[in-house]
């Protein structure tokens, strides 16, 4: 890995594979991943003072979410400054340390793009907003006002923003509303303005590539172009004034131009900058594909969320009103994104948690006993570890960091987006829908993954001193479970010793796991996730099976036999390569047909350093 781990001397767009595809990727959020100064806030030098930790767990490339100057109403996806670090996380000296810390270890770091809005404290805003015809007013996006039949102000559209309430806010002043699809401190920048673009180029892109970043996960990628005719989007929920309206600003007609623009103009003379787009409510692969197709020169890889989105009722209105679903729709989500770029020069990615959902272990896996836990944390290590395509971990999913007890109240939750929906339900009125979003809220909310990260056992886990009053409380887990970094650190067999293993393991046989083609077995299966995945040049193949409950489950009985599923020849036998049992549960798994609640395991059909 380590002499993969350069730029190509091409663009990186033909020719030797991009050393981004075998990469693994590591998201920071600074806020909670360790404070090194005793404010109750992660920072950069803490950060920095973790670099060993991450590079001995196979990190590659360090995401960080945003640092830099801003109210932090949205946790600094609402920027005031792309220029500057946001005091409590460092200073410029510090990123640049960090920078040369990560090169240093043969790592890269890539920081968070967030261009489609800034905060509303930005300078840009502040003279936009300032007068009609100020020169930047046409830098985001201003309407005049509609009247209803009695005569009533009422914004230029129906469309509802992310955190609830309309995406349009009136501003006194100039006597117009200005657009948000997110927040109204969070105010649209307008990509149809060809100056704006070029500030936003040079600003926030050039000024950190060439302070030596590798590259951005860049924030709301499909939404710089919206409808210009603006629309009413059609009534989904009567009787609401707002209505869900992505088809009017997400993928809209310029996206593909300015993307390639950005490309053209940014990422590629700086030796193709890496760049992997978060692509929200774009559910098909048809629609993916012209982002990610190599021939388009647009983006290297892109989040698509259908898998991540499981139990919500969809982007707005309901996102919070918990919806169940059977494993076979998991499945199949995965599916649909596992074999899309076959036959194209598309590439994706891989990821089950980030900063804006649950915890993967308590979505998708089973908390309720210490046993359960580990082996599903487990299992999904060896899920996401033998998918293809480049696989993103978020910080604490490798020590299977929880959701938040369910014992703690709404007053420990602090998003700007778990709040919307909260105080909405209770404007409501309605006791049955406050309960339910609460609900919802305990599963889904984007407070889960940002609890400080659990280093160890002491009163704050070791995320701060243990006198300091942290941002977010510390989970009971770190001291009452020893779910921590320190513990796991001191067992092999953990958690964190097993994504360890599965790293490596990605990596020695990447042409299966990170390249593979797959084949999905059992895809109506609501306990077993079975998947083949083959080495497209050497025919190696490695079956996958995941048992995804809490009780034993047997292959043999769902008519699947290990050596039918991988192919083997007459006296070919297949070995497995590793399960998540521990050593001393492995007693009697000489069977290979059944499997222990929340096991995982992989055969393959070739020998030992074969
Ligand atoms: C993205 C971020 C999210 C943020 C939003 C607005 O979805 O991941 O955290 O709230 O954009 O910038
Ligand atoms: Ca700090």
């Amino acid at each position: 890995m380590a002499d993969q781990l350069h730029h190509d001397n091409q663009d990186g767009w033909v020719g030797k594979e991009p050393y981004w595809k075998d990469a693994v990727f590591y998201q920071v959020y600074p806020a909670s991943f360790k404070d090194s100064n005793g404010d109750g806030w992660g920072d950069i030098p803490g950060l920095i003072s973790e670099l060993d930790y991450l590079r001995d767990l196979g990190v590659d490339v360090v995401w960080l979410s945003p640092m830099f100057e801003s109210p932090q109403k949205d946790m600094g996806y609402d920027i005031s400054d792309y220029q500057a670090v946001y005091d409590r996380y460092g200073t410029l000296a510090d990123v640049d340390t960090l920078i040369a810390s990560c090169h240093d270890r043969n790592m890269k770091l890539i920081l968070d793009l967030v261009v489609n809005h800034t905060s509303d404290e930005h300078p840009w805003f502040k003279e936009s907003r300032s007068s009609k015809t100020n020169p930047k007013r046409d830098w985001y996006i201003w309407k005049p006002a509609r009247y209803d039949p009695d005569g009533n102000r009422i914004p230029p559209t129906n469309w509802r923003s992310y955190f609830a309430g309309p995406t349009w806010t009136w501003d006194d002043n100039t006597q117009e509303y200005y657009l948000h699809l997110y927040g109204s401190f969070q105010p649209d920048l307008n990509w149809e303005n060809p100056s704006c673009r070029e500030a936003i180029y040079q600003d926030t892109m050039r000024f950190w590539l060439d302070r030596g970043v590798d590259g951005f996960r860049i924030d709301t990628v499909n939404k710089y172009s919206k409808r210009t005719d603006f629309p009413d989007a059609p009534i989904t929920f009567p009787g609401q004034p707002n209505q869900p309206a992505a088809e009017m600003w997400c993928n809209g007609p310029r996206i593909h131009e300015f993307i390639r623009e950005m490309q053209e103009k940014v990422l590629t003379p700086y030796n193709h900058a890496l760049s992997v787009g978060e692509l929200s409510n774009t559910p098909l692969p048809s629609q993916v594909l012209p982002y990610v197709s190599a021939a388009n020169r647009e983006l290297d890889m892109v989040f698509e969320f259908s898998m991540i989105r499981l139990g919500t009722g969809g982007a707005f209105h309901g996102k919070y009103l918990y919806q169940p679903y059977p494993l076979s729709e998991l499945k199949a989500h995965v599916a649909t994104w596992q074999t899309f770029l076959e036959g194209t020069d598309a590439w994706h990615t891989v990821f089950c948690e980030n900063h804006d959902n649950g915890r993967a272990v308590s979505r998708f896996g089973d908390t309720s006993s210490h046993k359960n836990w580990e082996g599903s944390a487990k299992t999904i290590a060896l899920w996401q570890g033998t998918l293809t395509g480049t696989l993103f971990l978020y910080q604490g999913q490798e020590i299977g960091m929880m959701n938040m007890p369910r014992g703690w109240g709404i007053e420990e939750y602090k998003d700007c987006e778990s709040m919307g929906f909260y105080e909405e339900a209770v404007a409501s009125g309605d006791q049955d829908r406050i309960a339910k979003t609460m609900d919802g809220l305990r599963i889904l909310a984007r407070d889960h993954s940002r609890l400080p990260f659990q280093w160890d056992g002491s009163a704050n886990a070791g995320f701060t001193g243990e006198n300091v009053v942290p941002w977010m409380r510390v989970h009971d887990s770190a001291f009452e479970d020893g779910l921590n970094v320190k513990a796991q650190k001191e067992d092999e067999e953990s958690v964190l010793g097993f994504y360890k293993t599965v790293l490596k393991l990605r990596k020695e046989y990447g042409e299966l796991f990170v390249h593979g083609a797959f084949r999905h077995l059992l895809p109506e299966d609501e306990a077993l996730f079975v998947y083949v995945k083959e080495g497209v040049e050497s025919g190696r193949r490695a079956l996958v099976v995941l048992n995804f409950s809490a009780e034993e489950q047997a292959l043999s009985s769902r008519g699947v036999t290990v050596a039918r599923a991988l192919g083997c020849e007459e006296g070919e036998e297949a070995r497995l390569l590793i399960t998540t049992l521990r050593e001393r549960e492995r007693l009697g798994i000489e069977s290979p047909e059944r499997l222990r609640p929340w096991e995982g395991r992989v055969y393959v059909n070739f020998a030992e350093g074969a």
